[in-house]
């Protein structure tokens, strides 16, 4: 049970200013200590990463560019979950790309247009997830333990299992899989989520990018008698003439599987069977997917969950639970113009359900039937749910959809269908844990427009108010539509996961405090807590030293339109309630036309939002956690010094936080942030 107190908690730092140095800043009185780097090992008979492009063994080290993360509770002695130790447990993080140029010795080479297959394999090996035993030390510092039984690299290759509605579709079933019922691991996994049950939740978001698909195959595909396939993959960006991510498909393998490379062609062969089992053509329709790992068991196959939708993934935000209520898992589709989603499971929830060790078997229970929602945001401020079921509304087969599975794999196509809001490409989703409501960041949107001028651009609307231009003072073009993003959330009707409709507002709107405030900087943003391009997002419930409880909310930053004034940033808040605010007239003026809408804006944030954290050179901040104290809070550093290469390496961090280190190349990083006092970090 959670009590809250009377009275306005308050954030308990000093704003960190706006930075363009190669450093990890924090606020006065805290300490940042790095825990786990790009590289790092996860076995005990494994060297140290020499971070100069001559390692391989990805599988058993850290992958790559860092991303969402859940710190899981472990008991102080023992292997089952402890939800309340702050001193022992399992990190789990993503790996969703790579800076491929660091990972060779002189960047990625080819032959004739043929990668090395080593290079290659690293590089797949890259990507993925890790689980990793850390553990808090009597001198309050945290480490990895590199020889841990725990320790686990997922990674493309992994063997998965679907599960759900999908699982066994003909659209599923590959060389791979003749029955649609395995698959080989995961990619791109983005943001995350964590359930009472005790296991993680990975996101396949922009998965898309990795395939190839040669011209032609539209064509091969229709005269297979599977013309619907090619409308699917243009919806999900899969055009003809695409040559997939870093080259995979070029390997000339000597591997004895050589279709871990394969498999990332796309291409249908006329010669081969119009079911897809003889080639990898249904291989794309594998991803897109949430996926739920059971962390405490190494040895367990990760279940791709097809019930809650198959987009891009980003994360995937259980709301509160209530016993015998059906729980709610709140999800963005990050690409413009996409949507917001909800899965609601059919089983209501029963507490006991936490403490039972096959988690994967609770995971059938909640994540395997129930109903998967779409949201429509309406002028008026409230906003409906519309439920993605087979046979109801426009989602039947004289509209192209012949069964439930056939609705979650083309999810996009059938939120189209039922008319959903399009929105300024969502990203995390965040519950307050007190109040229920949900937020969701809207990074940004260089196709919201005043006046659309191409089938990709959406006019803004009450949800998505802002279109303009956007200057940068580093010579780079100035930034159009919605530049900086914003943060929408919303309240379900009578505060029940279960409802069918809500009531929304937005929380803040990101804008540089330079810029107008009549336009662009509609939250009143200050020099303390300007921020663009709204991302990471997470609450946290920790005590204040008078024991008051309070929902802290930590907001990342990816790039954007202000890396000309200061590096990515997490700021952190504590918001008001959804129609804190009131009605509010946006005028947006781009390319000399002008368009008045009204939103629905909460209040200010004022001192409620402040920076916290400054990243390195050319990084994005992105997913965090905390031990349940609240007392050691983990952030992920993604790709510093993205836009160098070993000739030109644009940042040294992390090797630098302490001291310069000319020449090191820069690594993703898992970093620890404690508070010197050893209290509660931000409060
Ligand atoms: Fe991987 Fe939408 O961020
Ligand atoms: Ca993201
Ligand atoms: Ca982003
Ligand atoms: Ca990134």
């Amino acid at each position: 049970t959670v009590t809250v107190l009377v009275g306005a908690p308050e954030l308990g730092f000093a704003a960190v200013p706006k930075s363009l140095a190669d450093v990890v800043a924090v606020p006065a009185g805290y300490t940042v200590s790095v825990l786990y780097r790009l590289g790092d090992p996860i076995a005990s008979s494994l060297a140290p990463y020499g971070n100069n492009g001559t390692d391989g063994d990805f599988a058993r080290r850290a992958g790559d560019h860092h991303d969402g993360m859940s710190y899981f509770g472990l008991q102080a002695s023992g292997s089952a979950p402890d939800a309340a130790n702050s001193t022992r447990g399992l990190l789990v993080l993503n790996h969703e790309n790579i800076t491929q140029a660091y990972l060779h010795a002189n960047g990625p080479t080819s032959v004739a247009g043929v990668r090395p297959e080593a290079e290659a394999l690293k590089e797949i090996e890259a990507h993925g997830v890790s689980v990793i035993e850390v553990t808090r030390g009597s001198n309050g510092g945290w480490s990895y333990a590199q020889g841990s039984a725990f320790n686990r690299r997922i990674t493309p290759n992994t063997l998965m299992a679907f599960h759900g509605p999908a699982r066994g579709d003909a659209s599923l079933r590959t060389a791979y899989s003749a029955d649609g019922t395995a698959g080989r691991g995961t990619i791109n996994n983005c943001a995350n989520g964590s359930t009472p049950w005790h296991s993680y939740l990975t996101n396949e978001e922009n998965w898309a990018g990795y395939f190839r698909r040669n011209a032609g195959d539209a064509a091969i595909r229709a005269a297979a008698g599977r013309a619907a396939q090619n409308a699917s993959l243009a919806r999900y960006g899969i055009a003809e003439g695409r040559t997939g991510n870093y080259g995979w498909t070029t390997v000339t393998p000597a591997a004895a599987d050589s279709t871990i490379f394969r498999r990332w062609n796309a291409t249908a062969s006329a010669g081969l069977p119009a079911d897809g089992t003889g080639d990898f053509r249904n291989e794309p329709f594998q991803f897109g997917w949430v996926v739920e790992i059971d962390p405490f068991d190494p040895a367990s196959t990760p279940r791709k969950r097809t019930a809650l939708g198959r987009m891009n993934h980003e994360g995937c935000q259980i709301g509160r639970t209530v016993a015998g209520v059906r729980p709610a898992f709140y999800m963005g589709d990050d690409a413009q113009n996409e949507y917001i989603y909800k899965f609601v499971s059919q089983q209501p929830w029963a507490a006991a359900d936490a403490n039972r060790p096959d988690r994967l078997a609770v995971g059938d229970k909640y994540l395997d039937t129930g109903t998967l929602y779409v949201a429509r945001f309406d002028a008026s401020g409230e906003g409906q749910w519309l439920p993605l079921v087979f046979g109801q509304g426009p989602l039947t087969p004289a509209n192209g959809f012949t069964s439930q599975a056939d609705v979650l794999i083309h999810t996009r196509l059938a939120a189209d269908a039922l008319g959903a809001t399009p929105m300024d490409r969502p990203e995390w989703t965040a519950v307050n844990p007190v109040t229920g409501e949900m937020y969701c960041t809207l990074t940004n949107n260089s196709n919201r427009a005043v006046t659309p001028a191409s089938g990709s651009q959406r006019r803004v609307d009450a949800a998505n108010p802002r279109a303009y231009l956007d200057p940068r003072s580093d010579g780079r073009s100035p930034t159009r539509g919605n530049a900086n993003g914003h943060v929408v959330r919303l309240r379900e009707a009578g505060d029940t996961s279960e409802a069918t409709s809500f009531t929304w507002d937005i929380y803040a709107f990101g804008a540089g405090s330079d810029l107008d405030p009549a336009g662009i900087n509609l939250s009143g943003l200050d020099a303390t807590n300007d921020f663009s391009s709204p991302d990471g997002l997470w609450f946290g419930l920790p005590s204040n030293p008078s024991g008051q409880v309070t929902p802290l909310m930590w907001m990342q930053t990816d790039d954007g339109a202000f890396t000309d004034q200061t590096n990515c940033m997490m700021l952190a808040a504590i918001p008001g309630i959804v129609g804190d605010g009131k009605a509010q007239t946006v005028t947006s003026t781009l390319d000399g036309q002008t368009a008045t809408v009204t939103t629905r804006a909460g209040r200010a944030p004022g001192a409620t939002l402040r920076r916290f954290l400054v990243g390195p050179k050319e990084c994005e901040i992105t997913g965090i956690h905390s031990t349940p104290d609240g007392r050691s809070l983990f952030v992920n550093i993604q790709h510093p010094g993205e836009n160098g290469n070993p000739a030109n390496i644009t940042s040294n961090w992390p090797a630098n936080q302490t001291a310069a280190a000319p020449g090191q190349r820069p690594r993703s990083s898992t970093i620890v942030i404690t508070r010197d006092d050893g209290g509660v970090v931000g409060l």
